[in-house]
């Protein structure tokens, strides 16, 4: 059976595949383009991917052949789902191992942005510091975490995960999910409240059509005036141009953004001239050992499917009910 695999993947996670099937990789580091992926996905019985492949219904339904998708991410947002579902093919992904690097990244952006790390850094290097401007009462001054409410926009693993760290530094948090969950430590709020009320909102749901956009321009100015906006889950949640104006007209005190809408970012987004914004180009899951499981289960996925098991971790179990 031939698998096509559109990227080499960490720790040498290919390996053992090449022992259940006829193993194509793309080697590059930049994405295979679409015309290039259907044409060496014929006959290919599985898809082995990452976010960056745009896996859409024209794809999929020119491929009578694929029986299986896995894909070495927890979101499934590149990916049509829906079709996948419809057309009986189970779409593996790698939830649970990317939780502890996700939330500390997101700690990380936190601090970064209430303390204006990205913005010293560049001022000790420019030579800023210097006998003219020394040490200072009012120099780079940004905000206590510390006392402050964080808001969790997405109360699922990693959302927790963030809690539980932001509690460590004695922050009061607030949670909002879709389905509300008693979590300790954590007050479920009304969608409003979580706006209304945090000093920091960090999101973590998944992009889907109801979340697309769920923080924009209205839940902006909603916000409390100096607030600080996290996002290390997908781009296409906060409205990229609002959040710039508002971080631009000291409506939002910073923000700490780690997923764009476009990825990569396009050179014209306008977050990118602005010195209260830190960014990372989606590095949520980047430690070694993170990206190692995620390769790890990715081709678990895909040798179960193989050999005609029940993938380990499926995005859309219901296709087993269907056979
Ligand atoms: C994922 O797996 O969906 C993450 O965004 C990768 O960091």
């Amino acid at each position: 059976m031939k698998v096509f695999a559109s990227s080499d993947l960490p720790a040498n996670a290919l390996a053992p595949l090449r022992d259940y099937c006829d193993l194509d990789v793309w080697e590059h580091t930049h994405p295979i383009p679409a015309e290039q992926l259907r044409s060496r996905l014929d006959g290919c019985f599985g898809l082995l991917c990452l976010l960056t492949n745009r896996v859409d219904a024209p794809l999929l339904d020119g491929l009578a052949e694929l029986q299986a998708v896995s894909s070495m991410s927890v979101g499934v947002d590149h990916i049509d789902v829906d079709r996948l579902t419809e057309l009986g093919i189970p779409l593996g992904n790698t939830p649970g191992v990317l939780v502890d690097a996700t939330a500390d990244l997101t700690l990380a952006l936190m601090l970064a942005a209430a303390r204006r790390i990205g913005e010293a850094d560049r001022f000790v290097r420019a030579g800023h510091w210097n006998v003219q401007r020394p040490w200072h009462p009012n120099m780079m001054v940004g905000k206590d975490l510390a006392g402050a409410t964080l808001g969790v926009l997405g109360l699922g693993a990693i959302g927790q995960a963030v809690a539980q760290r932001a509690a460590a530094f004695g922050m009061r948090v607030i949670g909002w999910n879709r389905t509300p969950r008693k979590l300790p430590g954590v007050e479920n709020v009304s969608l409003d409240s979580l706006i209304a009320e945090s000093d920091v909102l960090s999101v973590h749901v998944a992009l889907t059509d109801e979340t697309r956009m769920l923080i924009d321009s209205n839940a902006i100015a909603a916000m409390k005036s100096d607030a600080i906006i996290i996002n290390t889950a997908r781009g296409g949640i906060v409205d990229e141009h609002a959040l710039a104006a508002a971080l631009n007209s000291g409506k939002l005190f910073a923000a700490g953004i780690d997923v764009f809408g476009q990825e990569p970012v396009a050179a014209g987004n306008p977050l990118l001239s602005l010195d209260n914004v830190i960014l990372a180009p989606h590095i949520g899951s980047a430690t070694e050992q993170t990206r190692a499981r995620m390769a790890a289960l990715a081709v678990d996925n895909m040798i179960a499917a193989l050999e005609g098991r029940r993938m380990p971790h499926c995005a859309n179990p219901e296709v087993y009910q269907q056979r």
